[in-house]
């Protein structure tokens, strides 16, 4: 395992997470149109979500868990099919539920950073026509109306929506599963990506109004985009509607969401057309089928910048699905070193969130295990696993002053 001290120094009050998603972890998001599809009979997904890991209950042992190893910050998310469950009909029950997490999350010393949409909609949203829909953007904001009392004192950094590039492909990724779509994504369709756009501006200008002191952003998914010699051009315009789009959206935004993984490589098919190649034979590969490429972050971080005018970076997003954690730490130092190159390049980066705290609902599996934790699938007992530890050392050593050592 790489010594922690073999990671060069990140800047002090550098934000340090981990990060998580409301239906991935909290489990019965019933309401949710995910949970409908789960559901519904067309086999597409291979497992339900069910309990999740029982974050619902059990989200103090999380950030026990986080604020004991040494991090600051926490990503999580709040799930608007459980505030929102029917067209109109906010429950009073949740938004205290989430308000409770905030104050958990400060009292353990942890600074929320809040997603407020992580792919879910609530089912009626979403059969009503979801973001395509002329009037999207009044629902989402109306929904973030209500969330005045999550969001009202000590939080400062909120997303707007997870992913969106991966969001406005949803219809054709419920036919090949999440972890399948970084090797070969769809095009969005335009009018949903337009209706993204809309709601994250709505909501962004909200936002501001309503609550001035938050730093308003979204999460990308950086594809990584790596064409091979005389593809440049049409790789390019294969990056534009998947991913370049919503990097330019971004331009007015407090900050940028960073979330990578793995690299895309693109060649050119017979007609000259850009196609994904998927690993180079005989890579490395991870239980997602992902190419193992810790390199992708820093080439992510530098696109990030270079797409969205500047803007400051956090990288929300960045870990690999392993059964081997001493893999999880080396993809993690190799990330992390990455990453301070590019920052000594001078490009602006505020902190850092592993995906993920623990093991999850992998959007369809339980089988690719993401998790800084372990949980036990029956019990839902957390164990932590030794990269906890490795990456909560990394955070111990640039925030001195803040933290309690575990060790
Ligand atoms: C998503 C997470 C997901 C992770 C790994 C991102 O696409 O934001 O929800 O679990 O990547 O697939």
């Amino acid at each position: 395992m790489p010594d922690s001290s073999a990671i060069p120094a990140f800047p002090q009050g550098f934000l340090w997470g981990a990060s998580t998603s409301a239906h991935q972890i909290e489990g019965n998001n019933t309401a949710s149109d995910w949970w409908y599809t789960e559901h519904d009979g067309s086999g597409l997904l291979t497992e339900p979500s069910g309990d999740a890991v029982d974050s619902l209950h059990r989200w103090p042992e999380d950030m026990d868990l986080l604020a004991g190893a040494g991090f600051t910050d926490y990503r999580f998310s709040i799930e608007w099919a459980r505030v929102e469950p029917a067209e109109g009909a906010f429950s009073q029950a949740m938004l205290r539920f989430y308000r409770a997490m905030v104050d958990g999350a400060l009292e353990r010393g942890l600074r929320p950073l809040l997603t407020l949409h992580h792919f879910t909609s609530p089912l009626w949203f979403t059969a009503r026509g979801g973001w395509a829909a002329p009037d999207s953007a009044d629902y989402f904001t109306r929904y973030l109306a209500a969330l005045a009392p999550v969001l009202s004192d000590d939080v400062e950094y909120v997303c707007t929506i997870n992913e969106p590039n991966i969001l406005a492909v949803f219809s054709h990724l419920k036919s090949t599963g999440v972890a399948n779509l970084p090797h070969g994504m769809p095009e969005p369709d335009p009018a949903v990506a337009a209706g993204l756009i809309r709601a994250h501006h709505a909501a962004r200008a909200q936002l501001r109004e309503q609550h001035p002191r938050l730093k308003v952003g979204w999460s990308v998914a950086m594809l990584t985009y790596q064409p091979e010699p005389g593809a440049e051009v049409a790789a390019t315009a294969y990056a534009q509607p998947r991913q370049t789009v919503f990097l330019e959206a971004a331009r007015d935004d407090d900050w940028l969401g960073v979330q990578s993984y793995t690299r895309t490589r693109i060649g050119l098919d017979d007609h000259g057309q850009a196609i994904e190649l998927g690993p180079p034979a005989g890579a490395r590969c991870t239980l997602t089928g992902w190419e193992y490429y810790p390199d992708a972050l820093g080439h992510a971080v530098r696109d990030a910048h270079r797409i969205s005018g500047g803007i400051p970076l956090i990288v929300t997003e960045n870990g690999i699905a392993t059964d081997d954690d001493t893999l999880r730490v080396d993809y993690t130092a190799g990330a992390l070193q990455a990453l301070h190159a590019v920052m000594d390049e001078g490009v602006q980066v505020r902190g850092y969130f592993h995906w993920s705290l623990v093991d999850n609902y992998e959007w369809g599996s339980y089988t690719p295990t993401f998790g800084l934790v372990a949980v036990d699938r029956d019990t839902f007992g957390r164990r932590a696993k030794p990269s906890l530890t490795w990456l909560g050392g990394i955070t111990r050593g640039a925030n001195p002053d803040t933290v309690a050592s575990t060790t």
